[in-house]
């Protein structure tokens, strides 16, 4: 099934095309030839052979198809990188239930995409005519390049209701299409008006340079001082960075990503030469973005606020970037001042200043950690942060540095959770309270009992329908695995390619794997969706089991220790769980 998408994605996508995203490419005798993304170099070793459909790197040997390309050049694993790249070659992929509305979708998507290369065009012309005026002379007052204008596609929607919707509508649109791409808004008496008005606009890109969103900020006064796109069909807050398009390169070579909260700031950074810049959209950093960036880097500078909130959002995004296995390092500004403020005050001298004062992401973690916690939520948080790595090679590594750091035996972490396996697919604790994911990841763990036959069940269903894998992992399926053997197997199955895994199995698993691909049931259609369907109901169920385990056990914990108005929250918490759902009625 893969092998049979791979090829037909061989075939329809020339490698040159995708390649030259990336990479400056010129002709030279036969192939083409340019500057390596994997390493750095100054003269081209990096060539691509359009007519075999591969690249090779003299320099650092790095060599593949199209599909090794993608993934590499965009961190992505396997199954994600085959899954987006069939989508740009418009390759349907009947890897999800026959979805009847697929068809449909992607018109959506590009009717979507199609309108915001029109809005972008509009809004950028609209910043040299003389509705741009104010939007102009706030980027002279705010000191931004020409450059940079051009570079980050800046643009200036006027003061005007319908001038985006004309425009739109001159071009075939209608007006409910550009409510639904997020372009215009609809008030209750159902008149349609445009989103951004008076605004200076900041074009949202993909990574291969698509605009998919726009964030505005008011030039005059008003509410709010940004306002960015809504979640749309090719939209949706927290998957993106802002600047990452303009931005990957200069990280694929400094192996660096400096990450910063504001749309200002990415510019000013790029402005002063820190061209390995992004920020992160007006959200908390999130899981996939560190995903993103991961691919890209192996260092995350993060820049924060000094005050209180930066901290705390220091801990948690540093966090989640070192469970990734990136290294990272906080900046905290000077009271007062952001990235960009600084540097138009003290150029690059004084955030270099910053840069030599950047603590350690671990060193930070474990100082705030000491710092604000209590001595039970110390522990809490450091199990928690070990179950959360994503392999055990990181753990080993941060055993002890954790132990010490937080002045814990390293016997006793490693019995708490410091060597239980994995980390979480779920997308691990988010945004949620670090010190809370840690309690409940503790548990979690003392709560599930041993299944073997249920991991089986779902390790023969993954080798028997593996276009199901990513979806079982969305699902949480690591969560509720209960046995080391289904939880190592699952883990190589949904990182690894299939036929890898199929091919270095042990004698015991390589058994059990001929006997799945033997007594395969081969279901299709109906059967195959009511089968799925009563696997992820059991997961949905157990995934409960799992948390009312959990707050009873915290119940009885919070009883001991006479803490009353916790008692009354986890009691409110087991009511809420055991009140039916919606989907269940
Ligand atoms: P800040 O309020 O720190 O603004 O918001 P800023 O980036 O320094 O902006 P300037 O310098 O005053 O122009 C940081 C980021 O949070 C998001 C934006 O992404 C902003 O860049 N934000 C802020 C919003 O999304 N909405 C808001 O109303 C405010
Ligand atoms: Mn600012």
């Amino acid at each position: 099934m893969d092998n049979q998408i791979i090829q037909t994605l061989k075939q329809r996508v020339n490698i040159v095309d995708v390649v030259r995203r990336y990479v400056a490419l010129r002709p030279a005798s036969g192939r083409q030839v340019g500057l390596c993304p994997f390493h750095q170099e100054k003269t081209a070793s990096f060539s691509v052979n359009e007519a075999e459909g591969f690249y090779y790197c003299f320099g650092c040997q790095a060599g593949g198809d199209v599909l090794d390309f993608y993934m590499r050049i965009n961190g992505l694993e396997f199954k994600d990188a085959l899954t987006q790249l069939a989508e740009e070659a418009g390759i349907e992929l009947k890897e999800f239930r026959p979805d009847p509305q697929f068809d449909e979708r992607q018109k959506l998507k590009k009717v979507c995409l199609d309108m915001h290369a029109q809005a972008q065009d509009y809004y950028r012309r609209n910043l040299d005519q003389v509705t741009g005026d104010a939007a102009r002379s706030y980027l002279r007052k705010r000191g931004a390049s020409p450059e940079i204008v051009v570079g980050f596609g800046l643009g200036a929607s006027p003061e005007d209701w319908h001038g985006l919707m004309n425009h739109l509508v001159g071009r075939g649109f209608t007006p409910e299409q550009g409510v639904v791409a997020g372009l215009l808004s609809k008030n209750e008496k159902g008149k349609i008006y445009d989103r951004f008005r008076g605004r200076l606009i900041f074009p949202i890109q993909n990574i291969s340079g698509q605009v998919i969103a726009f964030g505005g900020r008011i030039i005059t006064e008003g509410e709010p001082k940004y306002l960015n796109s809504s979640d749309t069909p090719i939209y949706k807050k927290g998957e993106h960075l802002y600047g990452l398009h303009q931005a990957r390169q200069a990280m694929t070579r400094s192996k660096r990503a400096i990450l910063t909260e504001g749309y200002m700031d990415v510019l000013s950074l790029a402005q002063f030469g820190y061209a390995d810049s992004c920020g992160v959209l007006g959200t908390a950093l999130t899981q996939d973005q560190v995903k993103r960036l991961a691919g890209f880097c192996s260092r995350i500078d993060l820049i924060f606020d000094g005050d209180g909130a930066g901290r705390k959002a220091g801990l948690r995004s540093a966090e989640m970037i070192l469970h990734q296995g990136v290294a990272c390092r906080v900046l905290l500004m000077p009271e007062g001042e952001d990235v960009d403020s600084l540097l138009h005050k003290q150029g690059r001298d004084g955030l270099e200043a910053c840069f030599e004062q950047a603590a350690d992401g671990l060193d930070y973690c474990l100082a705030t950690v000491r710092k604000d916690f209590a001595p039970r939520e110390i522990v809490a948080w450091a199990t928690g942060f070990l179950g959360h790595l994503s392999d055990n090679a990181l753990r080993a590594y941060y055993l002890p540095r954790l132990a010490d750091g937080l002045g814990l035996s390293e016997e006793d972490l490693r019995r708490q959770g410091g060597q239980q396996g994995g980390g979480s697919y779920a997308g691990g604790a988010g945004r949620q309270d670090a010190r809370k994911a840690a309690q409940q990841h503790v548990k979690t763990r003392r709560s599930v009992g041993s299944d073997e036959a249920n991991d089986r069940k779902f390790i023969e269903f993954s080798i028997q329908y593996p276009d199901y894998i990513p979806h079982l992992a969305k699902r949480g399926l690591w969560n509720v695995l209960s046995t080391d053997w289904g939880r190592t197997l699952w883990q190589r199955l949904s990182l690894e390619r299939f036929n890898d895994v199929a091919a270095t199995l042990g004698e015991d698993d390589a058994k059990m794997w001929r006997n799945a691909i033997e007594k395969h049931p081969q279901l299709t259609g109906e059967e195959l969706a009511d089968h799925w369907e009563s696997l992820c109901t059991w997961i949905d169920k157990q995934h409960k089991e799992v948390r009312r385990k959990e707050l009873m056990q915290s119940l009885a914990e919070l009883s001991l220790a006479g803490d009353v108005e916790e008692v009354k929250k986890v009691q409110l918490a087991i009511q809420e769980l055991n009140a039916p759902s919606r989907e269940e009625e």
